[in-house]
């Protein structure tokens, strides 16, 4: 047999900028980290302030590097073939409410505004209900980070003949139309910076910077229940990332 030498080479690059990729997430929560508790350890944070402020950070990283590796295992999961989907009849507008009502504080401290505008007599779907609120609350939540105080989302549905159509339409920054390809991809992150990302200075929960990886974690939970996905984007007046689920 004669190994396809090129394609080798292919994933062989593939497999380094991945350990490439994963090692740069990782090492900037662990600098804070070490940085601030080494500051703790040797009296640099002197005062009760400093002190404080100092064990914050490392709470905060410690979160946002177990989110991390949390979301990596569950996109390894999802692309392993083997998703373990716990699939039941399942109604999208109490899935749509809860997520909508888990991310109400964010909302709000962004000063976005969600409306559902589900049909009632959406037909059921046959798919896993805690996987469907990870897809709600990860466009949701993307949906209002990357909007603009004052700004909308609008989550609507439709049935057509053998699937469901969902939207989530905002009303923020936007995509430039040479990134949409790669919205879907590990670790992308935009070019874009909106008024609510730049809440971040000032603290809260705006300040979560994500992990990259929602999109790629939506595709795979959709793709494994046999659904489609898409994005549209206007710079500047918004975006809508839909999804399909099929019907019986
Ligand atoms: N609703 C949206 N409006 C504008 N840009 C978005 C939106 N959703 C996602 N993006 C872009 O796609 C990137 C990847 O999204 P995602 O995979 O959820 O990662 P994260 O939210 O962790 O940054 C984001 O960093 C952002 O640049
Ligand atoms: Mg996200």
């Amino acid at each position: 047999m004669i190994r396809d030498v090129s394609e080798e080479r292919r994933l062989d690059g593939m497999r380094r900028r991945f350990f490439s990729d994963i090692s740069h997430e990782l090492r900037t929560p662990l600098t804070n980290i070490t940085g601030f508790a080494a500051a703790l350890e040797d009296g640099t944070a002197s005062d009760e302030a400093s002190r404080a402020q100092a064990i914050s950070i490392i709470a905060k990283e410690s979160d946002r590097l177990k989110r991390f590796i949390e979301d990596l295992l569950d996109l390894s999961r999802l692309e392993s073939g083997h998703p373990d989907l716990q699939k039941e009849s399942c109604e999208l507008e109490p899935i749509a409410s809860a997520s909508a009502e888990s991310l109400q504080p964010l909302a709000e401290q962004a000063k976005v505004k969600i409306h559902l505008d589900l049909p009632r007599d959406l037909p059921q779907v046959f798919a896993d209900p805690h996987r469907l609120s990870q897809v709600f609350v990860n466009l949701i939540s993307n949906a209002i980070r990357f909007n603009r105080p004052g700004g909308e989302v609008i989550v609507s549905a439709s049935a057509e003949p053998t699937e469901i159509k969902v939207t989530v339409k905002d009303t923020g920054v936007g995509i430039p139309a040479e990134e949409l390809p790669y919205v879907w991809g590990r670790f992308h992150r935009g070019s874009t910076v909106t008024q609510n990302e730049n809440l971040e200075a000032r603290g809260g929960e705006l300040q979560t910077k994500g992990s990259g990886l929602g999109l790629a974690i939506f595709r795979g939970i959709i793709q494994a229940h046999g659904g489609r996905v898409w994005v549209d984007s206007t710079p500047g007046q918004g975006s809508t990332f839909g999804f399909s689920l099929p019907t019986g």
